[in-house]
């Protein structure tokens, strides 16, 4: 296989993720403006196949209807002259002052209603440009004080919005699903909808389900010290990965956006493993665009920017070629294999057994030797991940 990304790899990048300008709570900005001209251009020489963005990314929050049409026809011709498409879009609903309180579930009912309409427009652009995926982020639905918000009414007008939006998209015959972002805090001290279980609760709870999925960030699970994997893996199960966010954490503190396998890089490795090769029989379990939501470092001008949007592609590359190379290894098979991976998908019990026929089992309980587990049967799950950490080093 190729280290060198491809339209083919399906990898995207948010345009505030290479735009971003270094700003942060303790200083301004260390780069100039990015142009989208120039970032789409980019983006298409490194191999790169999608675009994303914020409707403020592309226009700045208030622009006239003229300006905004200027933006959006620059990032037409750029997408035709580059063939970079842009798969999702979505909307930014935290950094005007209106916002400051959230959009959805602001305490005030006006910036509500503000916040709808906000959206549907942006919906509408999100359709003209192809995006078959539309993501909410909430970073400013939530809190600081417990006494400040009644959490199951702002639950229940996130609803509102979620079931109004999936009416707008039915209604216009969109071919576009939801998915929303789960964060722990940061903005706010407590954002809803938290985690990705959070998420995954309140989507069976609205009047589309299946129109709304999940876009998992690798850095804000782990920033609730969950392994990322894991959660992914449920997503999976329940049918509800819609669309992913790549980058990189070290540990329980504020959001890094690293890039991807720059922070918990053994997660990264069973990250790309599963996504590539964790469906039934072998085949990809994800088929969605492997997107980047990181942020090049303050430290760097435009070139590191540029390093580090391909570094973030080739770490990904990187470890889809230590995953098959693991896979493919016989000792790997055979300590799978000993370790009892594939047993789990054995169900319990026998086809057509009843509980009757398992209470008169006595080799399941009467004649089972459980004693037989202490001091012995290990399940060499140690010596498996030593494999997946040598594979992971190149050093098999
Ligand atoms: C963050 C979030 C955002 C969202 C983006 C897409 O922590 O700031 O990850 O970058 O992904 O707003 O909706
Ligand atoms: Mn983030
Ligand atoms: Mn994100």
């Amino acid at each position: 296989m190729t280290l060198t990304p491809t339209p083919t790899d399906r990898f995207s990048f948010g345009l505030w993720t290479i735009g971003y300008n270094g700003t942060d709570p303790f200083g301004g900005p260390t780069r100039p403006a990015l142009d989208v001209v120039h970032a789409v251009e980019k983006l298409a020489e490194l191999g790169a196949y999608g675009l994303t963005f914020h409707d403020d990314d592309l226009f700045a929050f208030g622009s006239t209807d003229a300006e905004r049409q200027k933006q959006i026809d620059r990032l037409k011709q750029a997408m035709d002259d580059t063939g970079i498409v842009v798969p999702m879009v979505t909307t930014n609903l935290f950094s005007a002052p209106v916002f400051k309180d959230g959009g959805f579930t602001s305490n005030d009912r006006q910036v509500r209603r503000f916040a709808l309409r906000k959206v549907l427009r942006n919906i509408d652009l999100a359709a003209e440009l192809g995006a078959t995926t539309f993501v909410m982020w909430g970073g400013r639905e939530g809190a600081e004080y417990d006494t400040a918000k009644d959490v199951q009414a702002a639950l229940e007008r996130y609803r509102e919005a979620v079931n109004l939006l999936g009416q707008y998209v039915t209604d216009k015959g969109y071919d576009m699903r939801f998915a929303i972002e789960p964060k722990p805090n940061e903005p706010r001290g407590d954002i809803l909808l938290p985690t990705l279980g959070h998420a995954l609760a309140f989507i069976e709870s609205l009047e589309r389900p299946e129109l709304v999925g999940i876009n998992p960030e690798v850095g804000h699970e782990q920033m609730a010290g969950l392994n990322f994997t894991a959660g992914i893996a449920q997503a999976l199960y329940h049918g509800k990965l819609y669309h992913i966010d790549l980058n990189g954490q070290r540990g329980i503190k504020y959001d890094q956006d690293l890039v991807f396998g720059h922070g918990d890089l053994h997660n990264a490795f069973s990250l790309v493993d599963l996504l590539e090769h964790g469906g039934p029989g072998g085949v990809p379990a994800y088929d969605g665009p492997r997107h980047f939501d990181y942020k090049p470092s303050r430290t760097e001008d435009e070139s590191g920017v540029w390093d580090s949007a391909a570094a973030n592609m080739r770490m990904y590359l990187l470890l889809k070629e230590r995953a098959q190379a693991f896979r493919a290894d016989p000792e790997v098979q055979e300590a799978l294999a000993a370790a009892k991976v594939s047993e789990l998908a054995e169900p319990t019990l026998n086809e057509g057994e009843s509980y009757d026929d398992l209470l008169s089992d006595r080799a399941s309980y009467e004649d089972f030797d459980a004693d037989s587990y202490f001091g012995n049967r290990g399940f060499g799950f140690v010596r498996l991940h030593q494999l997946a950490a040598e594979h992971l080093m190149g050093a098999r």
